[in-house]
């Protein structure tokens, strides 16, 4: 089974749905973000601001490069990692894109628990902010070949929805590859 990608905004629950998915399939869980930190042995929010957004983004396009050849992985991303048309490209070699989404105002809700975490949103507004960046990224997360909203679900649930989505779509695929009707 290929890689199974988890892409969407900040919030919707990659990282945490990505955790019980890699451990109930058995694959190794990679979370992009984590993976700049541990590169950079810096938070975001301190590249962010020592740096700023475009080293943030060269970083998280060299740790894609590292990860999008790896097997039997769910790899959690950084919300902005669709921005760049040659993560999609590699990320989608090995893998199965799927989206999550959420409501804005659940969003909201979601990322004030980490307050300081998510350098974007430090707004005077952040609820219209999430507004903006969802409308400018929304046509980028629905390349994935399924969309979740995760605004009223359990993790269980979508972790089950994920994976019978997964399982569905690559049965689609061998049936015709063999050529079986
Ligand atoms: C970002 C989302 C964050 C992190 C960085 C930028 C974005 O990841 O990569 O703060 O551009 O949406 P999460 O989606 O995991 O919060």
């Amino acid at each position: 089974m290929k890689n199974i990608v988890l892409l969407g905004f900040m919030g919707t629950g990659k990282s945490v749905v990505g955790r019980r998915l890699a451990s109930e399939l058995r694959y190794q869980f990679v979370d992009t973000d984590q993976m700049v930190e541990e590169k950079t042995n810096k938070k975001i929010s301190e590249i962010f601001a020592q740096q700023g957004e475009a080293q943030f983004r060269a970083w998280e396009a060299e740790v894609v490069r590292e990860v999008a050849d790896r097997n039997r992985c769910v790899i959690s991303t950084g919300g902005g990692i669709v921005l760049n048309a040659a993560n999609l490209e590699a990320l989608s070699r090995k893998g199965i894109l799927v989206s999550l989404q959420a409501r804005p105002e659940v969003i909201l809700k979601r990322v004030q628990k980490r307050a300081g975490q998510r350098p974007l949103l430090q707004k005077p507004d952040p609820l219209s902010e999430i507004q903006r960046l969802l409308s400018e990224r929304e046509p980028f997360y629905r390349r994935a070949s399924f969309m979740i909203d995760t605004s009223d679900m359990r993790l269980e649930e979508v972790v089950r929805q994920i994976k019978e989505k997964v399982l569905t779509g690559e049965d689609q695929k061998n049936t015709g590859s063999t050529g079986n009707p």
